[in-house]
Parts: structure tokens; sequence; C-alpha cells
């Protein structure tokens, strides 16, 4: 048994560990219970639901490349009637936090989608998906303008007293701006980040590996990218942030603490081994134990990044 304390607060909810699963590797949650026990993790993210059911994206939609998978699901789901009648209450007897994920095309679809969720008991925080790059084109018209970004947030706020997470993208300039902007909407926290556009092709059949040529790039190979984002997130606002991408182990995990999360979500990773996410929380108290590092939250935000120079410059 550790003595590190793993525990962490976002908004009002104190999760029992830092380690979430990440939106679309981990069904609903449900499914995984025989790998690793829902009370192993600080919360289960849901696939994302959109008010309609859909049908996703024509095959291939799933193409591993040399360091990571690329994606094109294009949400699949069977819709918010489906999940309200069917999947929450499954998911409302586990012991853990639930996180709905919510995608739309329109403002309205994801404030409609808050308003219908907002009296679901079961549903603790909610997580807008601005930053799916399988949908609309793979123009990710909310993750890329601050100003639609925070139009979509504002709508949620309105709509819902739940904790709001703002899932933004990698695949835009500015994210630090885009960041603040969800902020000032009324986000709670930020999940960083969603995948990256990518493409995979065979250069013989000249053929590329999914059916909409281009898709989401995820796994080991976004680790770089991903965690500069986080860190550009995290020195941008003063809410929680949620580092997501490439997490395969503890160390990778506290990696993104130490630039600033609060937490992480880890994703393509439990397609490999969907016993990880458990294994990750224990082995990141054993590090930390280790180290002689009484707390996860110790560890936030800790890197050596000039910043703390320059705070006390600008303090004297
Ligand atoms: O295509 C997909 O369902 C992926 C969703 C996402 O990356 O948010």
């Amino acid at each position: 048994m550790s003595a590190c304390d793993l525990s962490v607060r976002i908004a009002s909810l104190v999760l029992r560990n830092p380690v979430l699963s990440a939106s679309g590797t981990y069904g609903h949650g449900l499914e995984m219970g025989v790998f690793t026990a829902a009370a192993e993790l600080g919360a289960w993210v849901s696939k994302t639901v959109t008010l309609e059911p859909r049908g996703g994206n024509p095959a291939p939609r799933i193409c591993e490349t040399e360091a990571g998978l690329l994606n094109s699901i294009g949400l699949e789901n069977r819709g918010l009637e489906h999940y309200i009648a069917h999947t929450l209450p499954l998911m409302a007897a586990a012991d853990t936090v639930v996180v709905t994920n919510i995608g739309g095309e329109r403002v309205q679809d994801f404030a409609e989608l808050a308003r219908r969720l907002d009296g679901e008991s079961a549903v603790d925080a909610l997580e807008v998906n601005l930053s799916c790059p399988n949908v609309q084109g793979g123009k990710l018209p909310f993750a890329t303008d601050r100003v639609l970004a925070a139009e979509v947030v504002r709508a949620v706020r309105a709509a819902t007293h739940k904790p709001i997470f703002a899932k933004l993208s990698p695949n835009t300039a500015g994210l630090g701006e885009i960041a603040r902007a969800v902020e000032g909407a009324g986000a709670d926290a930020i999940t960083a980040v969603n995948t990256l556009l990518g493409l995979a092709l065979d250069w013989r059949t000249r053929r590329p590996g999914l059916a909409t040529v281009q898709g989401g790039y995820s796994g080991p190979g976004i680790k770089p990218v991903a965690l500069r984002c986080a860190w550009e997130c995290a020195r941008a606002v003063r809410i929680p942030v949620i580092g997501c991408g490439g997490i395969q182990d503890a160390a990778d995990a506290l990696e993104y603490l130490v630039a600033g999360c609060t937490a992480v979500q880890v994703g393509t990773a439990s397609f490999a081994d969907p016993a990880l996410p458990g294994k990750l929380a224990r082995e990141m108290a054993s590090l930390l134990a280790a180290q002689g590092i009484g707390s996860a939250r110790e560890l936030c935000g800790t890197i050596h990044d000039g910043r703390e120079a320059r705070d006390a410059v600008q303090a004297r």
C-alpha cells in the first residue's frame, strides 16, 4: 500500500486518482470492468454522444501506423435517447466519476445535449468535444476559432450546472488563446488534446489507409506534440488541464503533471492493454513515493520552463 495521495480536484469533483479513460477508446467504460475496475480509475469518459444516432464514416476507419493509430470513426453512436435509456443506468452503478462526452455540428446541438443531460444524476460532468477531426469535412470549425469555441461552451454553460471540460485540438495555432476563450466562456477544465490530423497510404497501391483519406492520429508518436499543447494550455489558464496524448506508462503520465496538468487521459494504449489505466495509477503512486513526493498535486506544474524566473522578476 503506497503512502502517496493521488486524489485530485476538478471543479466540484474529487477524483480518487488523476487517471481518466480517454473518450472513444474505452467504450462507455462498461465493457472494461474485467480489465480495470471502475474504482481503479479517477473517471470514465464516455464515447461521444450526439443528439441523433450516427452510423459513422465508411470503412476502413482504423489504420495502424509505425508509432500509433489513425482513426476516422466519425462519431458512431446510438444517440442521446439510447444513451439515457440504456447506457447511463449501467454507468450510474460504477464506482467512479462519470463524464459524458458530447458532440454536435451546431452550437444548439451541444446546448440541447447539455440541457437534456443536466437532469441525469448519473452524469457527473460533461466533456464538450470541440475537436473531432473526422466530421464536418475535417475542418474543425469549433476547435480552430476561439470565438466559435467560446460560443459552444457558453451555450453549454447556460444549459447545465454540471462541470464542463472543453476538449481542444492540437490542429491549430494559438491554442493558448482558445483555451483562454473557453475558460472565459465558463469551462471548468480543459482536455488537451484530441488527435492530430494524419494520413497513411501504401505507395504501391496508392491507396490511403482510411476511406476518408485523412483521420485522427493518436498513440506514442504524438506525445511530444500533445505534451506541448497541454503545457501551453496550462500556462494560459487557471482552470485545471487534463493532459491527453500518447501516454503509455506512469512516467508519461507524470510528465503531463509536471507540465501543469491536474490529471491525464489514457487512450490508444488501452487498445493494446485494457488493464493499463488501472496499472498506471498504481505505478504513479509507487514512482512518486519512491521520490518522497507525498501527493500527485505536489508535482503539478513543477516544470522548470523559465517561468519561475520571469515570475520572480515581475514580482520585484
Ligand atoms: O471519429 C471519431 O469518432 C473520433 C472522435 C474524436 O476524435 O473526438
